[in-house]
C-alpha cells in the first residue's frame, strides 16, 4: 500500500511543498483553499494575471483529456503559460529516459509540474528529485489528488459544508483511483456514512475498509443500487476501468452492470447530488444530464477552479524565503 504523507522538500533556503495525496494538506488548509477556489470563481479578472511569466510543465505518461486541459486552462487563466507533453510515446520515457532524470530536465524548463503516470508511485519519485512544485495528476490505480480536491471544492460549495452526509460510491471501487482518494480525504469531516456499491469482483480494497474500521468510520457494501438509492445524499458514480482489467471477458462482463437512469433517479430525494469524475461511458444515462440533481459537468468547473487555487498555493511556497540565521 502507498500512501504519503505530507511532503515538505528543504533545499537551501526554499520550503517547497508538492500534492502526491489528498492529505498533504491539513483540514484548515483545505479549507483556505477552497476559499481561495470560491474567491477565483467570483472574482477571476482579479486572477488574470496572477502567473504571468510562469510556466506550468504537464507531463502526462497516461491518457487524459479533462485533467490534463483543467490543468492548462487553469494555468493560462492566471495568465501563465503551459508546455508538455500528453503520452509516453511522444515524450523520452520512449527512449528509456527515467522519471528521475524527466524532471531534472523540467525543472530547468518550467516552475511548476502536473505529472500523470500509470506506475503508482512515479510522481512521488519525480517530486525526490526535482526542484520545482510536482503535482500528482494520478498515478496508476492509487491517488488522484487533484479530483478528490475537486469533488470536495464541489460538495462544500453546493451544500454548503463538508461533513454530515451519507454518500454512495458506485461502479469500480476495485480501479477506480478516484474513489481511493476520496474515501481518504473524507474520513477526516463528521459523520460522514460510506455505503459502497459494487459487484463483488469490484469490491473497494480490503486496506480502505480496514482503515475505516480501524477508525471507527460506519460503512456498508452493497451490490443493488436501488435499495440504497433513498438514502443517498451523494451519489458519485465511476466507469469500470477498462485499461485496468487483466482480461477483456471480464471486463464486458460487468462494465454495464450499473447504469443509473430516471426510474433510479426517481427513488433518489430531490436534493440527491449525482457525481461523477468522468469520462463517463454508459454508467450514467444521457437522460439524467437534465434533472437538476446533475452535478457531474458543474463538477468540472469547479475543477479548474481548485487547480487555479492549487497552482497558486504551491507556487507561494516555491518563492524563495530569507534563510533562517
Ligand atoms: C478519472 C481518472 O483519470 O482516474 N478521470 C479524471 O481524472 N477526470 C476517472 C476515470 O478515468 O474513470
Amino acid at each position: 500500500m502507498l500512501l504519503f504523507d505530507f511532503v515538505t522538500i528543504r533545499k537551501e533556503s526554499i520550503i517547497m511543498r508538492h500534492l502526491m495525496s489528498p492529505l498533504d494538506f491539513t483540514v484548515e488548509e483545505l479549507d483556505q483553499l477552497f476559499d481561495l477556489a470560491n474567491d477565483i470563481e467570483n472574482n477571476m479578472p482579479k486572477y488574470a494575471k496572477m502567473c504571468e511569466g510562469k510556466k506550468l510543465a504537464t507531463c502526462f505518461y497516461e491518457p487524459s483529456t479533462r485533467t490534463r486541459l483543467s490543468f492548462e486552462a487553469a494555468m493560462l487563466n492566471l495568465g501563465g503559460s503551459v508546455i508538455g507533453f500528453s503520452d509516453a510515446a511522444s515524450s523520452s520515457a520512449s527512449k528509456g529516459e527515467s522519471v528521475s532524470d524527466t524532471i531534472r530536465v523540467i525543472s530547468c524548463f518550467a516552475d511548476i509540474c502536473a505529472m500523470r503516470h500509470h506506475k503508482e508511485g512515479a510522481p512521488m519519485v519525480a517530486a525526490e528529485k526535482s526542484s520545482i512544485p510536482v503535482i500528482n495528476a494520478g498515478d496508476g490505480g492509487h491517488q488522484h489528488p487533484t479530483q478528490t480536491l475537486t469533488d470536495l471544492l464541489t460538495i462544500r460549495s453546493l451544500k454548503g459544508s463538508l461533513g454530515n452526509f451519507t454518500i454512495g460510491l458506485c461502479g469500480d471501487l476495485k480501479f477506480g483511483r478516484t474513489v481511493h482518494s476520496l474515501i481518504n480525504a473524507l474520513v477526516r469531516y463528521p459523520n460522514v456514512h460510506f455505503i459502497f456499491i459494487s459487484p463483488q469482483e469490484l469490491r473497494v480494497p480490503d486496506y480502505i475498509t480496514e482503515m475505516l474500521r480501524e477508525k471507527n468510520i460506519s460503512y456498508e457494501e452493497v451490490i443493488r443500487l436501488e435499495e440504497i438509492m433513498p438514502r443517498l445524499d451523494f451519489l458519485y458514480m465511476t466507469r469500470v476501468q477498462r485499461e485496468r482489467f487483466f482480461n477483456e471477458e471480464d471486463y464486458v462482463r460487468l462494465k454495464d452492470f450499473y447504469i443509473l437512469n430516471k426510474e433510479k433517479m426517481a427513488l433518489a430525494k430531490q436534493d440527491m447530488l449525482v457525481l461523477h469524475p468522468l469520462p463517463r461511458v454508459n454508467e450514467i444515462s444521457v437522460e439524467v444530464d437534465d434533472d437538476p440533481r446533475a452535478a457531474y459537468f458543474k463538477q468540472v468547473q469547479y475543477g479548474v477552479y481548485v487547480r487555479m487555487a492549487l497552482i497558486l498555493t504551491l507556487l507561494e511556497y516555491a518563492k524563495p524565503t530569507t534563510p533562517q540565521e
